[in-house]
């Protein structure tokens, strides 16, 4: 038996929870560049846990049995469509996340041209992930479209060259999540259109900055609804609409195409289900806390982060453009900074930052890219953005000083226990991360992911409480 016999004190429980979390990362304060994104505004997080705690036990499933949940996704939806150039016609719903947006993208692509037997999209090298994820769990073959290495851009007749009888959709980014660059959307949705196919812009992570970035003057090309062609567009509100996680806009340009993406069953002794989304229970939760959140900061407020964030940007930009040897992959043209390291190590480099508190997220070289250290930047980084230049400054000195990593003498096919004793894990996480993404930086791709699936694999094992 693993629960405690009688059960703990609400506090102590709490008090619990804290432990735990003093190992994790700061998600406040400006100094993690990866994985969360932080207004930085006072009082945020309170009324949008109180709005998730006022709607955490209603349901999605049925819209008609909880009228609140439909009326508030349908208000985030529009006020998605709103900055996003969708017009009268367009529609879209709520998902989980960036990952959930695109799949059902592709599904509704997919299902969409029924008489295609083996369906395929074109996906340019720097779109996220979440397409090749889809791919395989949807079986639509991945064509992936190769990237200038200077401007990162794929080039419109590549993308035409890719299109074929099968192809069900093209998609591109608004900005690529890897150095933040925004595609050809234009030209690519016109591509798309030309050869009757779908045209998704996964705007998840810049989507909702991009439109605040342009009226702050900021160079943006066309990219939304506003582009003949483009068909869909996913915006994640979890990331730059500063909501808790757990939600992101599907939108399509009208009703029509939105259709196939719904699932419905009758043909069992259950309930009739029809779902717009993956999952069929959901919380409202996280829409509610949207929907607190985006009312609460408004357009104004929305403005005045992307300024913020746009501040930062540039100084952070100005920061790795002076340090010797340092610099950027990619104009520094949304909310990204990705840069590199010329004579020494980026790995080493990253452990240092850590060191004097930074927290950036290292990506490996891919194809002519080097490896580079990415940034994402939110409005919260920029009360802290001076101290960012000494100490990467000095961060660099000591990369330089150390010299590049070692790699230990070990093959990458022996037994993970084995591997991670190498490495320098023990009962968590070695101090230095350089060695290990060393490693994976010089193992190949499909290597790279086995060796990640077994050691996330050694990490999620059962454990039971204490006491
Ligand atoms: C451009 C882009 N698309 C999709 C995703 C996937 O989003 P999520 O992690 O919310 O599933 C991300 C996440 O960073 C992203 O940057």
């Amino acid at each position: 038996m693993s629960l405690s016999k009688d059960g703990l004190p609400a506090e102590q429980v709490l008090d619990e929870i804290r432990a735990l979390r003093a190992a994790d990362r700061p998600t406040h304060g400006g100094r993690l560049f990866a994985y969360v994104y932080d207004s930085g505004l006072d009082g945020l997080d309170d009324l949008a846990m109180a709005a998730y705690g006022l709607s955490a036990h209603v349901n999605g499933l049925d819209p008609t049995a909880f009228p609140s949940l439909l009326a508030m996704e349908n208000t985030l939806v529009g006020a998605a469509a709103a900055l996003l150039g969708g017009g009268s016609e367009t529609v879209g719903n709520v998902t989980s996340g960036g990952t959930e947006s695109l799949m059902l993208a592709v599904k509704a692509a997919r299902d969409g041209a029924p008489g295609v037997e083996r369906p395929r999209m074109v996906v340019p090298q720097t779109g996220h992930a979440a397409f090749a994820k889809a791919a395989q769990y949807l079986g639509v073959a991945l064509d992936l479209v190769p990237v200038s290495p200077s401007t990162l851009r794929p080039a419109a007749e590549d993308v035409a060259a890719a299109v074929g009888p099968d192809t069900v959709l093209v998609a591109c980014s608004a900005p690529s999540y890897a150095h933040g660059v925004v595609d050809p959307v234009e030209e690519i949705a016109a591509v798309a259109a030309a050869a009757g196919v779908r045209c998704h812009v996964d705007a998840c992570f810049g989507g909702w900055t991009l439109p605040y970035l342009r009226r702050l003057g900021a160079d943006v090309p066309p990219f939304d609804f506003a582009v003949p062609g483009v068909t869909s567009i996913s915006v994640d509100l979890h990331k730059y609409a500063y909501t808790p996680k757990g939600v992101s806009v599907l939108l399509h340009r009208d009703a029509r195409l939105r259709r196939p993406q719904y699932f419905a069953y009758a043909g069992w002794p259950g309930y009739s289900m029809v779902n717009p989304v993956i999952s069929s229970t959901r919380s409202g939760g996280p829409i509610a806390a949207a929907y607190a959140v985006l009312r609460h900061i408004g357009d104004s407020g929305y403005l005045a982060l992307a300024a913020r964030t746009l501040a930062a940007v540039r100084e952070l930009a100005a920061a790795v453009s002076a340090v010797d040897g340092l610099r950027l992959v990619a104009p520094a043209s949304s909310t990204v900074v990705c840069f590199t390291a010329d004579g020494f190590d980026v790995f080493v480099l990253a452990d240092e930052l850590t060191a004097r508190g930074w927290h950036t997220q290292p990506q490996f070289a891919y194809g002519e890219l080097p490896p580079s250290i990415h940034l994402s930047v939110t409005a919260s980084v920029a009360p802290r953005v001076a101290e960012f230049g000494p100490d990467l400054a000095a961060a660099a000195w000591a990369a330089r000083a150390a010299g590049p990593v070692v790699l230990p003498e070990i093959s990458l096919d022996r037994p993970l226990p084995e591997l991670l004793g190498a490495l320098g894990f023990g009962s968590g996480l070695p101090e230095r991360m350089a060695p290990v993404n060393a490693l994976l930086n010089a193992a190949p791709p499909h290597m790279r992911e086995a060796l990640l699936v077994d050691f996330l694999g050694h990490l999620q094992r059962p454990a039971h409480f204490t006491d």
